[in-house]
Formats: structure tokens, C-alpha cells, sequence
């Protein structure tokens, strides 16, 4: 079988949002998110309350994709081995022998990853940035594609472990799953009293549309789109302005601009082109900021948000034209 040309990627990964559609209403940018972090090679934050299909769509995804998924619930007593996988005694070898953890699978869902503590996470980020398990000393890799959605509840909790900045900075973009509309709830309901059932996928007519050959393919376009020095120093100004905003204690880092520009191309090739616009670094400027900035308190109490402070730098950023 040949590889699969740039457009026929394009229009395969196009039809994802359709073939998802069928069992998740609404969250097209949240499915738009997970597409280009797959691209990119990143992971993503989804942040919002239980109940707004943060599992059903990462499922669905990976159903229509024709990829492996599996989920972890963290919890304050897991521990790393329960993440990664650990050695286990083979009596009849008298050996001992690695046994893969749930990280090893293409879409993990690690829910509610600031229930566990700082160990547990940080065998989780570590297998995240190396896109591999070492036990032993021994490398084990990590299947390819490989996301991580991590699933983060907006109200705080008591007894949580918050993240902390460097290992927030890991994540490509931060998803927020709003509550549906009233429309899109009424959709939801009117579906399950027809008979949707959500552990059902297939029976929803959910059927892989894209998969490995075309990730690989759109990623090796993605890769040739160019870059004008105006829009890489479009870029670096965000950042930088960041940096400056008196409501902020944390700017973004050079990592996050380097996030900022990766996620702008693979939006603009996904929309149709093989170059990138200032609009394309424009609109995912928030989901690969939001989570790589700190507000001061003062600037918190006040009512501001990442999200804001980030429009206001969009705002005030000259746009190369
Ligand atoms: N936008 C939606 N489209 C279709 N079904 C929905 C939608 N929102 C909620 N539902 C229904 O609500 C159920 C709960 O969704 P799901 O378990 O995926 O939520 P969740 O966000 O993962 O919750 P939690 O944070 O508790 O894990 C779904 O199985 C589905 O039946
Ligand atoms: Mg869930």
C-alpha cells in the first residue's frame, strides 16, 4: 500500500470532525485541538466539569482514527508502576520481565492527573517528553502516535497536587470543554431517549476514517510548510509581550513560543495552505499559552484570566502584513 498523498490526509483528517459528530455533539475545537496535537507530536490539558464528554470524545477519536486508547484514573494512592508498568517476577525463567503499563497504548486519558501526587505525575510526564518507559536502565518505547489528554477538574479541590509551571509548560495546548448550549444539550437528550448508548460506539455508525499512514503523512507536510521571518517574529513579540504584562508574575516561555509557532503551522496546513499567516498564530495563541502563564494575585482578584491578559497582548501586538 502507497502512502497516502498530502490532500487525501487533509481530507481524511477533515472527516474526523463528521465521523465524530456521531456520537459528540458540539466540542469542534476541542476535536480540532486533539487533531493538531497529534501533528505536532504534543499532548493536551483538557480542562472542564465532569460530564461534558472529556472521555466520549477521546474515545471517539481514537475509534475514528482506528487507535489504541486507554484510560487512568489518578488517584491519590496510584503509583508510578501503575502508570508505566513495572518488572514481575517469572518464576519458570527465573527471570524478571517487563510488564507494560497503560502508558503504553496511542491516545492515553489520564483523568484528573492532579488527584495523584508529584511521583505518579512525574512518571507520566517523563514517559510524556521521552516517548519512552526505562526501567532498569532499559528503554522501553512508547507506541507511535502517542497523546496524552490529561483531564484537569476546574474547581479546586482540596488535597489536590496542581501541576507545577514546568511541567504544565510540557503540554502543547489547554482545551477547555465549555458546558453545551442549550441547543446542543437538547441534542445531547434527544440522542439518549433514541437509544444512544455511549459505550456503543459502533453501533452509533462511528468508523475509522484516518489513521497511522495519514498522521504520518500530514506530519511530513506539516513539516515542509514555510515561515516568513515577519510571522516568526510575530511570534517571538506574543511571547515576549507576555513577559512585560504587569498582570502577570510568569510570561511564556521560549518553549511555549516554539509551541505557539509548531500548532500555527499545523493549522495552516490543515486549513489548505503551505504557509503560515499571522491569523493562524492569532488563533492558537490562547490554548497554547493559557496554561504557561501565571497571574499575579492582585491581577486574580481582580477578575482577570489568562485568557484575557493573552487577548490584551493580541490586541497590543503590531500584526506583520
Ligand atoms: N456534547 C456531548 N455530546 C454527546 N454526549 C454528551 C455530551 N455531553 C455529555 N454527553 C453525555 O454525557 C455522558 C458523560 O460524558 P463523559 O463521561 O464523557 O464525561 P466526562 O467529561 O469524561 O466526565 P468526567 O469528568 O466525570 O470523567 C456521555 O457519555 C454522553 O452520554
Ligand atoms: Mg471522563
Amino acid at each position: 500500500m502507497s502512502a497516502p498523498s498530502a490532500d487525501s490526509a487533509r481530507s481524511a483528517l477533515e472527516a474526523l470532525r463528521q465521523e465524530i459528530s456521531k456520537a459528540v455533539v458540539g466540542q469542534d475545537a476541542a476535536v480540532t485541538g486533539l487533531v493538531i496535537a497529534l501533528l505536532c507530536r504534543g499532548h493536551v490539558l483538557l480542562e472542564g466539569v465532569p460530564g461534558v464528554a472529556k472521555t466520549l470524545l477521546v474515545r471517539t477519536l481514537a475509534t475514528a482514527l482506528e487507535l489504541d486508547t486507554r484510560r487512568v484514573q489518578f488517584t491519590p494512592d496510584l503509583m508510578p508502576g501503575d502508570v508505566t508498568g513495572s518488572l514481575i517476577y517469572d518464576s519458570r525463567a527465573a527471570t524478571f520481565s517487563f510488564q507494560p503499563g497503560p502508558v503504553f497504548t496511542n491516545l492515553l486519558l489520564a483523568d484528573e492527573i492532579n488527584r495523584t501526587p508529584p511521583k505518579t505525575q512525574a512518571s507520566l510526564l517523563e514517559a510524556m517528553e521521552e516517548h519512552q518507559v526505562s526501567v532498569d536502565g532499559r528503554p522501553h518505547p512508547l507506541p507511535e502516535p502517542f497523546l496524552v489528554a490529561a483531564t484537569q477538574n476546574p474547581v479546586e479541590y482540596e488535597g489536590t497536587y496542581p501541576l507545577p509551571e514546568a511541567q504544565l509548560d510540557r503540554f502543547l495546548l489547554k482545551l477547555t470543554i465549555p458546558l453545551p448550549s442549550r441547543d446542543t444539550e437538547l441534542d445531547v437528550l434527544t440522542r439518549h431517549a433514541e437509544g444512544f448508548d455511549p459505550r456503543d460506539l459502533a453501533a452509533m455508525g462511528v468508523r475509522p476514517v484516518a489513521g497511522r499512514a495519514e498522521i504520518e503523512a500530514a506530519r511530513a507536510a506539516v513539516a515542509r510548510t514555510t515561515v516568513s521571518p515577519d510571522v516568526t517574529g510575530y511570534v517571538v513579540d506574543i511571547c515576549r509581550a507576555t513577559r512585560d504584562s504587569p498582570s502577570l508574575s510568569l510570561g511564556v516561555s521560549p518553549r511555549g513560543a516554539t509551541a505557539l509557532l509548531s500548532a500555527a503551522r499545523a493549522w495552516a496546513w490543515l486549513t489548505g495552505r503551505d504557509y503560515v499567516t499571522p491569523d493562524d498564530v492569532k488563533a492558537f495563541a490562547p490554548p497554547t499559552l493559557r496554561h504557561r502563564v501565571r497571574l499575579r494575585p492582585e491581577a486574580e482578584m481582580e477578575g482577570v484570566t489568562s485568557d484575557s491578559v493573552l487577548h490584551s497582548v493580541l490586541t497590543h501586538t503590531p500584526v506583520p502584513r
